[in-house]
């Protein structure tokens, strides 16, 4: 049972005062978290009259993360998070994919995304027909899928990963023979992968990319690097291979807040979206983040005020319905990630 506890403007201060977003001024003062916590507070209640429990990626704004998350995570985390809890309803403030996978693994509760803009470029970049052809083309190939998908893709494919899991699990496939989808830079990642693994596979895959991480440029590393040498370089699995080949650590979101934690340097470069450096200066204030980072535009859409809307009165929108059948075939594809990330 979520239970409903108040929070004051000063305890949200407390958790967001460091977080400077774009230059160096802080956007959270104690001004703006007067003004946000009543709606903050109405949220909490409401999520206690409902049973409701609010999923939010670390990509998200800060205030929804600090204000009214339950949990927060990467994908991975998320969906495990998802498949265990006993709440009634699942608010999923993130994008569609994601909620859709939380429906995917949850029949029978309501889920809720409260995102306007609730699309991802690569989830956008393939549909089922597309995969279907492609099964047809290359028959004895494992199809496997990023999260970043839809619904009606996870149902095509054999086998689905996130970037906390991707190596891990193709190299316990059974099968030498990968096609993977949609994202090609990571695609390209796990060819290289796995040849410094030493693990021969024939790996396929298609053209997608994701916006914000194919526009980091190895420019970008050296400028840091000239700046600050001592600079610790992290980067997300979605770049390009440039950027992997001259990274310190490459993970998925919340590996690399891990990455962070555990090392000892105290200047890092974060190559993903933004969230994930709000959320290093809210949790390791002396650390010190160096470089730029670009904004999703999808997961940056989720607001307090449409989580509140979605809570009060959702459309047929902010529910995720699934046809069974294909809910039932892209459930085997999430089921067989947890399988063999469990090896
Ligand atoms: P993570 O699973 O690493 O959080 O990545 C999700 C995502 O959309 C990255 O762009
Ligand atoms: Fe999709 Fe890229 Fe946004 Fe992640 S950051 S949700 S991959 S568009």
């Amino acid at each position: 049972m979520i239970t409903a506890q108040r929070i004051t403007a000063e305890e949200l201060h407390h958790s967001l005062k460091d977080i400077k977003v774009g230059g160096n001024v802080c956007h959270y003062s104690l001004k703006k978290c007067e003004e946000l916590v009543p709606l903050i507070n109405d949220i909490r209640e409401l999520k206690e009259a409902k049973n409701a429990v609010i999923l939010v990626h670390s990509y998200v704004s800060p205030e929804i993360l600090y204000g009214v998350g339950d949990y927060v995570g990467d994908s991975y985390a998320l969906s495990k998070n998802a498949m265990e809890t006993e709440a009634d309803t699942i608010v999923f403030a993130a994008v569609r994919f994601m909620g859709e996978t939380a429906k995917i693994l949850n029949p029978n509760k309501e889920v809720l995304i409260p995102a306007l803009l609730d699309g991802c470029t690569l989830a956008d970049s393939i549909d089922a027909k597309t995969v279907r052809q492609l099964r047809q083309e290359f028959p004895d190939y494992t199809f496997v899928c990023y999260i970043n998908t839809s619904a009606e893709v996870k149902a095509e494919s054999d086998v689905c990963v996130t970037s906390a899991n991707v190596y891990k699990v193709v190299e316990e496939i059974p099968n030498d023979k990968i096609y993977f989808l949609p994202d090609k830079l990571m695609g390209q990642n796990l060819v290289n992968e796995m040849k410094a693994r030493g693990v021969k596979k024939d790996i396929k895959y298609s053209s997608g990319t994701c916006y914000v991480h194919e526009e980091y440029t190895t420019e970008d590393i050296f400028k840091v690097r000239t700046e600050y040498p001592d600079a610790k370089i992290v980067s997300h699995p979605e770049c390009t291979p440039d950027i992997i080949a001259q990274s310190d650590f490459v993970g998925s979101t919340t590996q690399m807040l891990s990455y962070m934690r555990e090392t000892e340097s105290k200047k890092f470069l974060m190559l993903t979206e933004c969230g994930l450096s709000s959320r290093l200066q809210a949790e390791f204030p002396d650390k010190q983040l160096v470089g730029s980072c670009t904004m999703c535009r999808y997961m940056k859409s989720n607001t307090l005020e449409d989580i509140h809307r979605v809570l009060t009165n959702p459309t047929a929108r902010d529910q995720v319905h699934i046809e069974e059948t294909m809910r039932l075939k892209a459930e085997k594809a999430i089921k067989a990630m947890f399988h063999y990330t469990q090896l």
